[in-house]
């Protein structure tokens, strides 16, 4: 039974993990090594309550009960007996590794122990446990409150009841847990990169601008946001980096490439949204990058990045990091796709996006574009 939980780091990430683990009955202990952190976790644990019992999302005497529920605390002792620990402490496999060490020195030998880590590779974080066996993954979204779809990724060490245990939790807390294995990027991390790696492509390639492929896929695709105002929203210093650490990961597969010109908005501190200027200019929505030749209609656009998207999400069914249930629930949850890929592919038709890759392949004559075999087994 996991009755308590200990949250370390309590930034973003943590708070909102620590609140979806209250509001379910459970104690939970919030750590962090910056006092004014947990001063600040506290306040926005009371602010995100009153506000839910403003909206009449919750009553007052269930928003004080997860209040009183709730703990904070600088002194990682205080963890010891906890019955499952969320580590969110900044992405660095260094401070990672020495703070779950830390960690698994305390806590008991039942205690199921995880990370939120978006990017690293949890078999390595278990390698320096006590108890590799009782580590996982356990990935949440932002915000963690709304978000419902939670990657559980076994590592290597990991038994196989530590995993079927997190996801039974995670569908209790009414979550919906998908299972990924320990590969760069996961699963959502992972699908996700053609959105916004071919449509870089195209537009690198002088072949459409940003305005036209965000168009194509809204207006064809129904997806919500084009893929360039959605690395907008990002931001580019985030977007990036995820792409870099996937490509490195992935022994440089240039599938995965980054852009240069999305290095460059980095650089330039052209940022997104958050610094008034990235791929367009806001308010007003104006190109930055503009003067591109209309090389590629709207079907053409939207029907080489969907072919990216599923042979992406093909793949990785194909190399076992998930089910094809999993992947469409993920891409739907995790990134609010309209839908999912594999179901979406299939209807589309597996052997359109087939000859699309083979097409962009022969073209190209680039790895990039070489189909799974999950397709040209079909
Ligand atoms: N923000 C997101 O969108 C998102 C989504 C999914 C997963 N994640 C992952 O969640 C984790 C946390 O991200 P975040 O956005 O909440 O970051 P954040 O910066 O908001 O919070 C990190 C917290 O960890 C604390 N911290 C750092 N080093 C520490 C240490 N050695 N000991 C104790 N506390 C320490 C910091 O004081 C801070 O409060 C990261 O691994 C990140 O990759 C983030």
């Amino acid at each position: 039974m996991i009755n308590k939980v200990a949250i370390i780091g309590s930034g973003a990430m943590g708070t909102g993990i620590g609140q979806v683990a209250a509001a379910n009955g459970c104690e939970v202990i919030f750590f962090d090594a910056i006092p004014e952190t947990l001063v600040h976790s506290r306040q926005s644990l009371s602010f995100t309550m009153q506000s839910l019992i403003v909206k009449n999302k919750i009553s007052e005497a269930d928003a004080a009960d997860i209040i009183t529920r709730s703990k904070w605390t600088n002194t990682l002792a205080d963890i010891a007996d906890a019955d499952l620990v969320v580590e969110a402490i900044i992405e660095d496999i260094q401070i990672k590794r020495s703070m779950l060490r830390e960690v698994a020195a305390l806590v008991s030998e039942n205690c199921i122990v995880t990370s939120n880590t978006s990017s690293l590779s949890v078999t390595s974080l278990a390698s320096v446990l006590k108890y590799p066996n009782k580590f996982a993954g356990l990935h949440f979204f932002n915000p963690a409150p709304v978000m419902k779809l939670v990657e559980v990724i076994p590592a290597l060490q990991t038994d196989s009841d530590v995993t079927s245990t997190l996801t039974q939790l995670m569908a209790q807390w009414s979550k919906v847990p998908v299972t990924a294995r320990d590969t760069p990027g996961f699963i959502v991390n992972r699908v996700a990169r053609p959105y916004y790696g071919e449509a870089l492509r195209i537009f690198d390639e002088g072949l459409a601008g940003c305005t036209a492929i965000d168009e194509a896929m809204k207006e064809i695709g129904g997806f919500r946001m084009g893929p360039f105002e959605l690395m907008d929203f990002i931001g580019h210093d985030v977007n990036y980096r995820v792409t870099e650490s996937v490509y490195n990961a992935m022994y440089q597969d240039p599938r995965y490439k980054p852009s240069l010109t999305q290095r460059s908005l980095m650089e330039a501190g052209w940022l997104g949204r958050k610094s008034g200027k990235g791929f367009y200019e806001y308010p007003e929505l104006k190109e930055v990058l503009p003067g591109r030749k209309e090389q590629l209609n709207k079907m053409q656009i939207f029907e080489r990045i969907f072919a990216m998207l599923v042979n992406e999400a093909a793949d990785a069914v194909y190399l076992n990091v998930c089910s094809e249930e999993d992947v469409d629930k993920a891409m739907k949850l995790g990134t609010n796709y309209p839908r999912g890929l594999m179901e979406w592919g299939k209807e589309y038709g597996m052997d359109k996006v087939a000859a699309t890759m083979k097409s962009l392949y022969e073209k190209y004559l680039e790895d990039r574009y070489r189909p799974s075999a999950y397709l040209t087994s079909i």
